[in-house]
């Protein structure tokens, strides 16, 4: 019988400079689900690659005299390096460069223009000739460009959109239907809120730059970032291309890791296009947090975190590494990537813990019995926690994992480590050493800790793929007894296993001593470090459409103040709408409403309201709306007025 496929993969990465710890991140986590899956007797495909084409990129290459090609070549055989370094097991690599992704992106843009998915449009904007930008009316600083500060003029430029527009009830539908479509859950009310507000069809082409995948029936377009970035995910299983049999086998995905700020792109975007295509959708979008860097730790008080992925590895150990990304932060939220976070885990979890439980045991084992355990083994209600703990671990460490909740899962793995510990205090196996009538109590319960740290070994394989097979190799253990279905029985290491006393796993980290020589190799090495660690900042990726920061000026454009609703009353051409006569404190204005549908318009008079005092006015069916109210959107399509009742009203607020 063929086994069930998995089909896993992380966004591809833009090499617009060189892979770094917040990369490794994303790709650590899929690495683990995939050898995961694969000890679970999955087919998996795991994929990652990255994303090179793009204006960024052009204009990278072009700064270093060199083409966007070989300027991309250079990073991404970086990101290769480093997946190697970090045991990343991926099964396939794409490049957007590649030959037969262009060439099925642009059979793809053809498809969707033949169904009528895609169409031929106008762009408009205020363009800034000198920064080839278009910006907004509100992008504009003082009717100038933000960017150059020079005039910008009403430009209209040929471009295809896509009708993302028609999708709305589509997607909504679909996020009710498959509830896990989108995880974690607080991302999905993210989504259905965006989409509520309104989507526009999407613009899918540029003619701004060259480097990208040209149109190839209109070839002075290139085809948007995204729309080629996203389509990876099967053209990389050969959608597109004459031989499809990897699509047909592992598409749809079952999950793709992606981080919060392009949780978006593939639940909005990439569903709709695939249902423009009519292609399926993958199971699951999985929206993990960002690694933050700052102060908050001893160490970065004094010059800063060192948070190069090779510094990190050759100083600490690839496992290290793998093991703290996955242990310090639950995988949905944001956490502090500090130094001093990292060493206290390795010398705590790693050498105390489990270093020193291995090392206890096979010193123990060796000191008493030589290699082997004897057979004749005394047992000990004493045992029957550990080794009920030890039996209910597989089960409890998978239904995190299901999850993708690594740090659970670990969390379930220590606590058996430190069950053991506190095991060979209670039955104090130096004390039965010292006696011989008690050498079969000696040898059960030495037995039982090699059980246990048999069954951790293989849990952590998924993990820490070189720290298992040292530890297996430490119990003498066969691979018979290293599956994932002998990770849930006991007693499985035969008598014959050979336990030896290796190499100290994890050697404990004089905390002082680290602290300086890491602030000694900032000091040294100031030009390379401190800009690919600013590059890690999410603060300053790539703005996400419709969230992206303002600054405190920006802000300070908006005029709020409190005002009082001395009137209300349904609109008569728009069941949507409540007009609304409020006092602002110097006068009396009116406002449109769209909440109709939550209050009646007795509900609102005699209360105290935010109101938006500067938006230009706006006629809003029949009704000249001069302001805006401010209302939340609540869970369960909720809308709330914000009422601030007690302040009088024509107050500011800041
Ligand atoms: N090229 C797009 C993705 C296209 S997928 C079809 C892109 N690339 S990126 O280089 O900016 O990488 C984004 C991903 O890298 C994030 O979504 C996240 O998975 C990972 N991370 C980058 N910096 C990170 C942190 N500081 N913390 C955690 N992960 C971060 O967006």
């Amino acid at each position: 019988m063929s086994k069930p496929t998995y089909y896993i993969t992380t966004p591809i990465y833009y090499p617009s400079g060189n892979a770094h710890i917040g990369h490794s991140y994303c790709t650590v986590a899929t690495d683990a689900i995939a050898r995961y899956k694969r000890m679970q007797g999955y087919d998996v495909m795991f994929l990652t690659g990255t994303d090179e084409h793009g204006q960024k990129i052009e204009l990278k290459a072009a700064q270093e005299g060199v083409t966007p090609k070989q300027y991309v070549d250079r990073i991404v055989a970086g990101f290769q390096d480093l997946w190697k370094l970090l045991n990343i097991s991926n099964d396939r690599f794409i490049r957007t460069t590649d030959d037969y992704h262009e060439k099925a992106v642009q059979k793809i843009f053809r498809t969707l223009y033949d169904k009528g998915e895609i169409y031929k449009g106008k762009y408009e904007g205020w363009y800034c000739t000198p920064c080839e930008a278009f910006w907004t009316e509100t992008q504009l600083k003082d009717g100038k460009c933000p960017d150059c500060g020079r005039e910008v003029k009403w430009a209209e430029e040929e471009a295809y959109f896509f009708k993302l527009s028609n999708y709305a009830d589509r997607l909504l539908k679909l996020y009710e239907e498959q509830p896990n479509f989108i995880q974690p859950e607080s991302r999905k009310n993210e989504m259905i809120n965006f989409i509520k507000n309104g989507l526009g069809d999407l613009c899918v082409s540029r003619t701004s730059f060259t480097w990208g995948i040209p149109v190839d029936f209109d070839p002075k377009h290139v085809v948007y970032v995204w729309l080629d970035a996203l389509t990876n995910y099967i053209t990389a299983m050969g959608y597109g291309s004459d031989d499809d049999s990897d699509y047909q086998k592992y598409w749809p995905a079952d999950v793709h890791f992606v981080g919060k700020e392009i949780v978006r792109f593939h639940t909005i975007i990439w569903p709709a296009m695939l249902m423009a295509l009519d292609l399926p959708l993958p199971k699951q979008v999985y929206g993990h947090g960002w690694l933050l860097f700052g102060d908050g730790s001893k160490m970065s008080k004094s010059k800063g975190n060192v948070v190069d992925p090779l510094i990190l590895c050759g100083r600490y150990g690839v496992d290290a590494i793998r093991y703290f990304l996955l242990r310090e932060i639950p995988f949905g939220a944001d956490g502090l990537f500090t130094n001093e976070a990292l060493i206290n885990r390795i010398n705590y979890d790693l050498a105390n813990d489990l270093g020193n439980l291995l090392s206890r045991t096979t010193a123990m084992v060796c000191k008493y019995f030589g290699e082997k355990l004897p057979a004749q083994r005394e047992s000990d209600p004493l045992d029957d926690d550990l080794i009920g703990m030890a039996t209910a671990l597989r089960d409890r460490f998978e239904s995190s994992m299901e999850g993708f909740q690594f740090s659970a899962a670990l969390g379930e793995i220590w606590k058996l480590i430190a069950r053991c510990n506190k095991y060979i205090d209670e039955t104090m196996p130096w004390v039965l050493g010292k006696d011989e009538s008690k050498r079969a109590r000696l040898s059960a319960v030495l037995y039982n800790l090699c059980e246990c740290l048999r069954i951790v070994s293989i849990l952590i394989t998924p993990f820490m793929p070189e720290t298992a097979p040292k530890i297996q190799a430490q119990l003498g253990a066969p691979e018979e007894v290293l599956t994932w279905e002998s990770a849930k029985h006991f007693g499985l290491l035969p008598e014959n296993a050979a336990i030896n006393k290796g190499e100290t796993l994890f050697p404990r980290i004089d905390v002082a001593k680290e602290i300086a020589e890491l602030d000694e190799l900032l000091k040294v090495k100031p030009a390379k470090e401190q800009p690919s660690e600013k590059k890690e900042e999410p603060a300053q990726k790539q703005p996400v459409p419709g969230v992206a920061q303002i600054g405190i000026e920006d802000f300070a454009k908006v005029e709020l103040r409190v005002a009082e609703v001395v009137a209300c009353e349904p609109v008569k051409r728009a069941k949507k709408l409540l007009k609304l006569t409020l006092n602002d404190g110097e006068g009396t204005r009116t406002v449109a409403s769209g909440i109709a549908k939550y209050y009646q318009p007795e509900e609102l008079v005699g209360k105290r309201i935010v109101l938006v005092s500067n938006l230009k006015p706006a006629v809003l069916c029949g009704v000249e709306s001069q302001g805006m109210i401010l209302a939340a959107d609540c869970p369960g399509d909720e809308v709330k007025v914000i009422f601030v009742d007690g302040i009088p009203a024509g107050c500011k607020i800041r």
